[in-house]
């Protein structure tokens, strides 16, 4: 089964929406298989955004996603990468459809709530990055 990483941004944290968020993946049917909240050191941040290194928005980008904590999850679910992204919404907030995450509620690029892997290699990289092995979660949904 496919698996993805999630992170809600400090600005999602700030904003009260962990809840609503989550919400959104459980009602779609995916599986949470694991979940942290955390505050990113400098040297995980610029590890994690290290495709965005020559960007004139890096340093920002570090700032931001250190400045708070950050709630980092990993779910489960058939095409749950492409389809996360779906529930997402575009980078950029002002492009977003309504009904999307950063559609409902983001109003600036670089702070557009949440971050989810864009590819199969993304999302194993960023597991692995975030959560030890003990760390998720495997079970069956029984109810
Ligand atoms: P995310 O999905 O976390 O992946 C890379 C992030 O870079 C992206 O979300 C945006 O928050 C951020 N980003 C992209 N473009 C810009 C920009 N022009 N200014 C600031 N941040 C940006």
């Amino acid at each position: 089964m496919e698996r993805t990483y999630l992170m809600i941004k400090p600005d999602g944290v700030q904003r009260g929406l962990i809840g609503d968020i989550i919400s959104r993946f459980e009602a779609k049917g995916f599986t949470l298989v694991a979940g942290k909240f955390t505050q990113l050191s400098r040297e995980l941040a610029e590890t994690h955004y290290g495709e965005h290194k020559e960007r004139p928005f890096f340093g920002n980008l570090v700032d931001f996603i250190t400045s708070g904590p950050v709630f980092a999850m990993v779910w489960e679910g058939e095409n749950v990468i492409k389809s996360s992204r779906t529930l997402v919404g575009a980078t950029n907030p002002i492009e977003a459809a309504p009904g999307t995450i950063r559609g409902d509620y983001g109003v600036h690029v670089g702070m557009n709530l949440i971050h989810g892997s864009d590819s199969s290699e993304s999302a194993s990289r960023e597991i692995d990055l975030f959560f030890s092995s003990e760390e998720l979660v495997t079970y069956e949904k029984t109810l």
